[in-house]
């Protein structure tokens, strides 16, 4: 079910659930630098650096001019194969390298089996902001970002160590008549 899985990856994109995260060096050493000829850098030995997956995920550098747009294809398309299979560092829900998520395939299963079964008892899904608590609403001055997602975003993403909806993500759910959708 190769489109559901590309459904997932550009979920775990734009909203990783584990967005930014942080490492400590053990040993003091160097990373090469990016720019040809520049110079590595030093990292000391005991140095926490922090990582933001989130920005990281965002990064039109990375993945190109449509890098805020929701768009499954990209995980399908010729956008696959200039992005990230050259450069699979560019997604890391999972984190990767000795303490990649362990459960990263149990997770895409139960996913899997929780949307397909989700979409065999409901017909239509929408948000419904009528219902939506006040602090569950994107605060006003959000409207007049221009430059990420920010402007057109109808909920209030938030992060404690994992991402989630402040407020909950209010839905309107049809559900299914028996002997639609092939049930
Ligand atoms: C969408 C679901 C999930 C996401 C996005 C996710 C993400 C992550 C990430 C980013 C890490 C690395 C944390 C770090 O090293 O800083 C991690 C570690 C881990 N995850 Fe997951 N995880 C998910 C589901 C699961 C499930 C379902 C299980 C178990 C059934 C699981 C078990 C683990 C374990 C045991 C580690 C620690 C591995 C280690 O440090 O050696 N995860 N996960």
């Amino acid at each position: 079910m190769k489109f559901l899985k590309a459904v997932i990856n550009e979920t775990l994109r734009l909203y990783p659930v584990v967005p930014f995260n942080l490492r400590t060096s053990k040993n003091a050493t160097t990373w090469p630098n990016k720019k040809p000829g520049g110079k590595s850098l030093f990292i000391p030995a005991n140095t926490r650096t922090p990582y933001a997956v989130f920005m990281m995920h965002r990064r039109k550098d990375l993945w190109g001019p449509d890098a805020l747009e929701f768009d499954p294809d990209r995980f399908l398309d010729e956008r696959l194969h200039k992005y990230l299979t050259p450069n699979p560092f560019i997604f890391l829900p999972f984190n990767a390298g000795p303490r990649i998520c362990l459960g990263q395939q149990f997770a895409y299963h139960e996913a899997s089996f929780f949307l397909v079964r989700l979409l065999q008892n409901f017909s239509a899904i929408s948000l419904a902001s009528d219902a939506q608590p006040l602090d569950s609403r994107p605060p006003p001055d959000w409207a007049e970002d221009k430059e990420g997602r920010k402007g057109r975003e109808k909920i209030r993403p938030r992060t404690h160590l994992t991402m989630y909806v402040q407020g909950g993500l209010w839905v309107t759910m049809q559900e299914a008549k028996l002997g639609e959708d092939g049930i």
